[in-house]
């Protein structure tokens, strides 16, 4: 029966889910939101290794906010966001919650998603019932005043990163987003590869091209640590796509192979290498001019890589502590190195004369707004970046994903959990 009609938009009342809780795998009636569901869970007494924080159990689905969209999780991406989720820190994301005046005592980690639309608030017009989609995952207040007055919403002070530093992500049978996190799913892929990229690709979309005047252009140079993992292997396909020339850097010599297919001219392998971690003090000659050999070698490698005496004009970090130095002083004069992350330490020491003499830009960079995830998700619809699904798990197994993405034995490319879909 249709009830009421707002704009284009026919509101049809939800129809009463005939039971409480839905096994996992078996869907309610189209819009039929039942009471309860299956959902991996983070509590703060099972904090530490993802293996043991991740546990099923069955929770309430959310209450749906008039600009919010309740969505019926086919598949979920795994990301490293759930690994610090999983051991409370750096940030405890429960209390923060709480402090802020949450009332769950609990976590609902995945910050990627693809489902169907299964029920929408008052004021929601982007999507409706049955609407498949995948999900970004910023959120932010379109009324903050940061926003109304024309900033970018993801530096906005109000926005989170959903299923992170807000609740109800994608490892449950439903999550609860607002309706502008809500992109057209591409039909060209499965449910787990719809799931897989959102997060790492529109993070290195953004990195990438989101930084003019630093933004790829045919025959820029580009490294890219950690070519085989989840954002390196976005990151690749992106400076191919834009004309730029990537070089892949990983540890281990069984991942170059992937990363050429993907478009990478040529890998480094960074074991060969031993003068990674904070940079010693300048004062100490020796310490100093061991490291200074190490960074030099590095860039001597990526020119043999590159196959010319060129430096990178675009560095692309995310490894932090560990690299940073080495990024600062192999980056090309005038270049960039753009991160979003320190996973190895957030004491990045910058070498200021090698910054300002040669006029270097060091940009910090988080996720992406909602023309940069259009524009990526553009790219992943028409075949050109490719989400680079590398295994699934089921929802009852998050925590071992986490696992092999804590201890860096994950396989290259980004992996997936089945919700609701069926394997094909
Ligand atoms: N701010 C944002 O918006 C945003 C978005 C996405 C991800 N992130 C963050 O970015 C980081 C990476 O995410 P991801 O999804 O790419 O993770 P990932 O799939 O684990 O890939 C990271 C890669 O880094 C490399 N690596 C590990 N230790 C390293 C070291 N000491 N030196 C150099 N490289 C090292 C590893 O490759 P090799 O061992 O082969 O070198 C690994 O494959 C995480 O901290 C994540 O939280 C931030």
């Amino acid at each position: 029966m249709i009830v009421k009609i707002e704009g284009n938009q026919m509101m049809t009342p939800s129809p009463i889910a005939s039971r409480d809780l839905y096994p996992l795998g078996e869907a309610p009636p189209l819009g039929a939101v039942p009471k309860k569901m299956h959902a991996s869970v983070i509590r703060p007494d099972r904090y530490g290794q993802p293996q043991d924080a991740f546990q099923m159990e069955v929770v309430d689905v959310p209450v749906v906010g008039d600009a919010q969209v309740l969505v019926y999780v086919m598949a979920a991406g795994v990301n490293y966001n759930n690994v610090w989720a999983s051991l409370g820190k750096p940030l405890d994301v429960v209390a923060a919650r709480r402090k802020a005046g949450a009332e769950e005592a609990f976590h609902i980690g995945g910050s990627d998603a693809s489902g169907i639309v299964w029920a929408v608030g008052k004021n929601v017009r982007n999507v409706k019932v049955g609407d498949q989609v995948v999900l970004s995952c910023a959120m932010w207040d379109p009324q903050a005043p940061d926003v109304q007055a024309g900033a970018d919403p993801t530096t906005s002070t109000s926005c989170k990163i959903w299923g992170f530093e807000e609740n109800w992500g994608s490892f449950a049978q439903f999550t609860l987003v607002d309706s502008y996190q809500c992109l057209p799913r591409p039909q060209n892929l499965s449910w787990e590869a719809s799931a897989a990229y959102m997060l790492v690709a529109a993070t290195a979309y953004r990195q990438l091209m989101g930084w003019a005047p630093h933004v790829v252009r045919p025959g820029d140079p580009v490294l890219i640590w950690g070519g085989a993992g989840g954002l390196g292997c976005m990151a690749i396909q992106i400076v191919r796509e834009f004309g730029g020339i990537p070089i892949a850097v990983v540890s281990d010599e069984a991942k170059f192979e992937y990363c050429l297919q993907l478009g990478a001219r040529a890998c480094i392998n960074r074991k060969e290498f031993s003068h990674w971690g904070r940079m010693p003090d300048l004062q100490d000659a020796e310490a100093y001019g061991r490291w200074l050999n190490g960074a030099r070698a590095f860039g001597k490698k990526f020119w043999e890589a590159l196959g010319e005496r060129r430096n990178p004009r675009i560095v692309f970090e995310h490894p932090g502590q560990d690299t940073l130095p080495t990024s600062i002083f192999v980056c090309d004069n005038g270049g960039m190195v753009v991160t979003c992350a320190g996973t190895t330490g957030y004491a990045g020491d910058v070498d200021l004369r090698y910054l300002w003499m040669r006029q270097k830009r060091f940009q910090g960079s988080h996720f992406a707004n909602a023309e940069q995830c259009q524009q990526l998700n553009q790219m992943v619809m028409r075949g050109r970046v490719d989400p680079c699904l590398s295994q699934v798990f089921p929802l009852s197994e998050v925590g071992q994903a986490h696992q092999l993405m804590h201890d860096n034995v994950h396989p290259p490319g980004n992996m997936a959990i089945r919700v609701g879909a069926t394997p094909v």
